[in-house]
């Protein structure tokens, strides 16, 4: 999947899988691996910088992270750069400037959290030529709003708002729709619901395709765990035998062997 096109036209026909990436070195083992598309999130804060939130990336930063992670793909997936922190609140001038910094590090689309009260940016975007991500549930960057990183759309009543506003994201255009740690009988019915690509993270099989972070899944983040992260790989055991192999060979003096010197 290399384009936003390719990734619409996925609507109904095979689940989408989707990974983080930040860096350079993960877009290389992204690139030569079957997942079909790539988000440059902005859990980079707190997955890469140890930030208790997300609310310190900035446009540039975004930028920096996308531009590597362009490099890593060299054009072989379909890249979505996330808005940082209010960075879709400033206004529709401020909009454009942030996406315009993310799609030239090589960006094809741009993911932005919430709906209501942005609306107008969002449709500025999308007839500016910037395809959009919509983000909904779980949004960090209302982690304060939202009183914690709590599962969203339990009751009734907040089931229902986030149905509306998962339609008013595709009535401003966007190209698809994340949800993120709502029940999955409610994440089915929003896919159901729209015709764009709808994925989920915490949010049950019922989705168009799944996200998760990259160092979640691979087992590369010791110490976080959550309902909704399958760990795939013991990068943590990988990692950590490679460091003690590491340090054990330079104290008995056994690397580097004459093969390793010059
Ligand atoms: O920044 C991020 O990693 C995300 C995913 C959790 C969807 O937005």
């Amino acid at each position: 999947m290399k384009s936003v096109l390719d990734f619409k036209a996925r609507k109904g026909k095979g689940r989408i899988s989707m990974s983080t990436a930040y860096a350079h070195w993960e877009a290389r083992f992204l690139a030569a691996s079957p997942v079909d598309c790539v988000l440059v999130g902005d859990s980079v804060a707190t997955v890469v910088d140890g930030e208790p939130t997300t609310f310190a990336t900035t446009p540039e930063i975004m930028a920096r992270h996308t531009a590597a992670v362009a490099r890593g793909l060299a054009g072989s997936k379909f890249i979505i750069a996330d808005f940082p922190f209010l960075a879709v609140r400033k206004g529709i001038v401020a909009a454009v400037e942030c996406a315009s910094l993310l799609m030239r590090a090589g960006a094809h689309a741009v993911k932005i959290e919430g709906i209501d009260g942005h609306e107008d940016v969002v449709r500025h975007l999308v007839q500016s030529g910037v395809p959009v991500i919509g983000h909904l549930g779980l949004t960090p960057q209302s982690v304060n709003a939202l009183g914690g990183y709590k599962v969203q759309g339990k009751t009734d009543a907040s089931a229902a708002d986030l149905l509306r506003q998962a339609r008013a994201v595709e009535a401003a255009g966007a190209s698809g729709l994340v949800i993120e740690c709502i029940p999955a009988e409610l994440a089915r019915d929003i896919t159901e619901a729209l015709t764009l690509p709808v994925i989920g993270i915490g949010a049950g099989p019922h989705t168009d395709g799944q996200v998760l972070v990259f160092h979640d899944m691979l087992g590369l983040n010791p110490g976080f765990s959550a309902k909704f992260v399958r760990t795939f790989a013991d990068g943590n055991k990988t990692v950590s035998s490679g460091l003690a192999a590491f340090a054990e060979a330079v104290a008995d003096g056994s690397f580097p062997s004459k093969k390793e010197s010059y």
